[in-house]
């Protein structure tokens, strides 16, 4: 079907590219794919698949849900999911072989009682101070050892491994991640006199995974490079996988102080003043803090912000610019780096292209 408003271009050989940099970096075993979110906004079934296609062996989701629809979308590499699955859908984890993050023993031994037989990693809170086992200092090493020693022993399920996660691994200026770090390895090594070995050990984000080469243990788990964001400098080449293009929807020509949309907020300028009208909204994920400060492109041209930005439409200036009924315009991609959007909005990557909506079509380049 024809295009009528708006579409994510999602460049598919970009992500791959992306991954086998960060592969072609790292000594571990392994490069998990954080596909959560719908890989954050990318699509997680075709961006799975085509990972998959190339040797990648293990993916990430937040959710059962998400984690099911991998699986029945047809992968077949371990899925890990990094939420908490509620005790009535347990039987799901076994029924699509997934893996199950542990967060605490009362989890541990409930799941242990479902009789089951559910594979787990453990999440270690190390600083994050948001889900897993507390260890925020030497003192926590012997409770948290203790506990994961319980759930060594339940008959029901299988530990196989063991992460944590990093809170500034992006800081050019704290060293907070060198002390979780410390912390999980001294983990570690107490697990490993309690006879507890063999565990897939991994702790490395985007981040971490660029700068931390010294910390990628077992795996690292790659999310936002992956989709060509590298959170830290690198001189390694990402490349940014989704462009998002919007239709011109009508030209009009306003009248000296004719206003625009909602609110008022844009008077123009002098008569005969060209407006397009593009169909790109807040429901599509274009976010409505931008009114009046941002642009959208044509070939070099930059056509800025006007007036409100409506749930489905979005007003822009067009100057001297060629620009026609039915025109797509560049949103953001490789004309226009989403990082500018970021700057105005005070935001990182993660959350504008997570926000793409669903009604915006993907269409993916291989
Ligand atoms: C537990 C965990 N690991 C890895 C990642 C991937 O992080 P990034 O996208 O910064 O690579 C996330 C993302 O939020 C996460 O929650």
């Amino acid at each position: 079907m024809e295009i009528d408003r708006c579409y994510a271009k999602i460049h598919l050989n970009y992500i791959l590219h992306n991954y086998q940099q960060v592969k072609s970096l790292t000594k571990a075993k392994d490069v998990l794919a954080v596909v959560k979110a719908d890989a954050y906004g990318h699509g997680a079934v075709e961006v799975s698949k085509m990972l998959e296609s190339h040797g990648c062996k293990y993916f990430a989701v937040a959710s059962l849900e998400e984690a099911v629809e991998l699986r029945d979308a047809g992968i077949k590499g371990e899925i890990l999911i990094f939420g908490r699955t509620s005790l009535i859908n347990l039987h799901y984890l076994k029924q699509y072989n997934l893996i199950q993050t542990v967060h605490s023993l009362s989890y541990a031994e409930e799941l242990n009682d479902q009789n089951a037989n559910i594979r787990i990693h453990l999440n270690i809170d190390t600083g994050m101070s948001r889900v897993g086992f507390y260890l925020h200092s030497t003192r926590d090493i012997d409770g948290v050892a203790w506990d994961i020693e319980t759930i060594a022993a339940l008959k029901n399920i299988q530990l196989e491994g063991i992460y944590t996660h990093f809170a500034d691994a992006d800081s050019s200026k704290s060293d907070f991640c060198e002390t979780q770090f410390n912390l999980f390895e001294m983990l570690l090594k107490e697990l490993e006199n309690l006879g507890i070995k063999n565990l897939i050990r991994h702790a490395s984000n985007s981040a971490a995974a660029i700068k931390h080469l010294d910390k990628h243990l077992d795996m690292v788990r790659l999310g936002i490079a992956m989709y060509g964001y590298p959170p830290v400098p690198t001189k390694l080449e990402f490349k940014p996988a989704m462009e998002v293009f919007a239709r011109v929807h009508s030209i009009h020509y306003l009248a000296s102080n004719d206003t625009v949309s909602y609110g008022r907020t844009y008077e123009s300028e002098k008569p005969e003043e060209k407006i397009a009208t593009v169909a790109i909204g807040y429901a599509d994920g274009y976010n409505r803090m931008l009114s009046n400060q941002d642009y959208f492109m044509i070939k070099d041209d930059q056509l800025p912000v006007v007036g409100r930005v409506c749930m489905d439409f979005t007003m822009v200036k067009v100057e001297d610019a060629a620009v026609h009924d039915g025109d797509f315009l560049e949103i953001f991609g490789l004309k226009k780096d989403l990082r500018g959007m970021c700057k105005s909005l005070d935001t990182i990557p993660y959350e504008l292209l997570c926000n793409i909506s669903k009604r915006v079509k993907r269409i993916y380049i291989k």
